[in-house]
């Protein structure tokens, strides 16, 4: 079955109701695009083919996903216009299709595999589900329980708009059905072409038609706006956290914290309230990220500890036990086992040694307005409050720092670097007392 079926997902939908300049299926959730989700579900039913019809606003959807169609529809005339190009370009030959939309990112893999088994039985198959309260996607008429049509919300009578299964898109189509969809015409009150009248000609030709329903509603929800936007990252971000809970994360307050979907857990992690992970993180063993830190493209061992109010941003490495504390920023660093650093610094494309202590506002002077330049601090060395070091700088091991230092030459090994001025005492004239 997979190999003669191919996937073409809709995407050409100028999405007007988003009022952005960002193309719809561009719009990110959970930090990838819409369409990517689109993709990578498709990818799991191992189709012989995907295809997407686009815009020429996403004509550089062909560079980054080199492995599927695109074809654009200009100007868009509707879903059925969208598979009418498909079809011109797209000899069939027995094959069947399944047609996904751009704009629904949630839909649940186990209800298209469903689907294309369906199909084997089939000519038309469309997944639906229920909802109390419609309010603008299509309509599942049925007669006699027979499924007979699916009306748009705009095109339906008063009565039909009380029903309650509701089209969800997504429609697998057997190559019988698929030579119907040049019938398709354009009167409704659009005037587009609906890719969903393939049920009302699959019916007068006396075709196989199987509604299925989506094992949860949830995953039906098509994205228009930026209020379903922001409904679909709330339940795709509730998924991601009930996973990472399962595998045993203890969140405190799991609304609070947000992650992404590539998130690698150890055992053992612990998240306080209001964390935010990015893209690319892996987190070790007995790891416990402390509230309102934000961390994205690092690496964090085990037993590592981060936070409160930690910014840790890409190519960042903590090695095991190291511990990063509040209002702390590093960047570009590879910090050792056991080192510390645990107040109010700066640490950017800098290599900490084992066990080394950072002390309270320790600042990298890492560009020097053209270039990023790199410090090395060596294993065992204490550098005192209020240091700047200026890159490129070395601090050797076992040094000691001394406090509001500005460090711009290297340290050699076991010594004490002290740069500050002499303290001067100037005594004061005697105060004159207020009458
Ligand atoms: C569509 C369905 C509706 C269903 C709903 C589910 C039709 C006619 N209606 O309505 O029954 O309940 O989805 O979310 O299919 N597109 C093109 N070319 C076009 C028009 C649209 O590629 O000319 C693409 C869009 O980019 C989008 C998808 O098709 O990804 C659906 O189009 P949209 O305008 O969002 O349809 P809905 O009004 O949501
Ligand atoms: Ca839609």
């Amino acid at each position: 079955m997979a190999n003669n079926l191919q996937i073409l997902i809709l995407a050409a939908g100028k999405g007007t109701r988003m009022n952005s300049d960002t193309p719809k299926v561009l719009h990110e959730v959970l930090g990838v695009p819409m369409i990517e989700h689109v993709i990578n579900k498709a990818k799991l039913l191992k189709p012989s083919k995907i295809s997407i019809i686009i815009n020429r606003d996403l004509s550089d959807i062909q560079k980054k996903y080199p492995n599927v169609q695109t074809m654009i529809q200009e100007p868009q005339l509707g879903t059925g216009h969208a598979v009418q190009i498909f079809l011109k370009k797209n000899k069939l030959n027995n094959r069947k299709l399944l047609v996904l939309y751009g704009d629904n990112p949630l839909i649940d893999p186990i209800d298209l595999k469903n689907m294309s088994s369906e199909l084997k039985k089939n000519d038309v198959v469309i997944m639906g589900f229920n909802q109390d309260k419609n309010n603008s996607y299509g309509i599942i008429v049925k007669k006699k329980g027979m499924v007979e049509e699916i009306i748009e919300f705009k095109d339906a009578s008063k009565l039909q708009k009380k029903i309650k299964v509701c089209n969800s898109g997504i429609l697998a189509l057997s190559s019988k059905a698929l030579q119907l969809v040049n019938q398709i015409k354009n009167n409704n009150v659009k005037k587009e072409f609906y890719l969903t009248d393939i049920v009302k000609l699959s019916k007068k030709y006396n075709h196989k038609i199987k509604l299925i329903t989506a094992k949860d509603a949830k995953t039906a929800l098509g994205i228009n706006d930026m209020n379903e936007l922001g409904i679909a990252e709330t339940i795709m971000q509730d998924q991601l956290r009930k996973k990472a809970m399962r595998q045993g994360v203890q969140m405190t307050a799991p609304e609070t914290i947000f992650l992404s979907e590539d998130t690698i857990f150890g055992k053992n992690v612990k998240i306080e309230p209001y964390v935010i992970i990015g893209s690319k993180v892996s987190i070790g063993n007995g790891v416990v990220i402390k509230s309102f830190s934000h961390i994205e493209q690092a690496v964090i061992k085990n037993k590592v500890s981060i936070g409160p109010y930690a910014r840790i941003r890409p190519g960042t490495i903590l090695e095991e036990n190291s511990q990063i504390g509040n209002f702390v920023e590093v960047k570009n660093s590879k910090i050792n086992k056991n080192s510390k650093i645990n107040h109010h610094s700066y640490i950017g494309d800098t290599e900490i040694g084992e066990d080394v202590n950072i002390g309270a506002g320790t600042i990298t002077c890492n560009y020097d307005g053209i270039k990023k330049n790199k410090t090395i601090i060596k294993k065992g060395s204490f550098v005192g409050s209020n240091t700047s070091l200026v890159a490129p700088v070395v601090i050797g091991s076992n040094t000691i720092v001394g406090a509001g230092s500005v460090i711009t030459k290297n340290v050699p090994n076991n010594t004490l670097a002290l740069s500050r001025i002499k303290q001067k005492e100037i005594k004061l004239p005697k105060k004159k007392k207020k009458n």
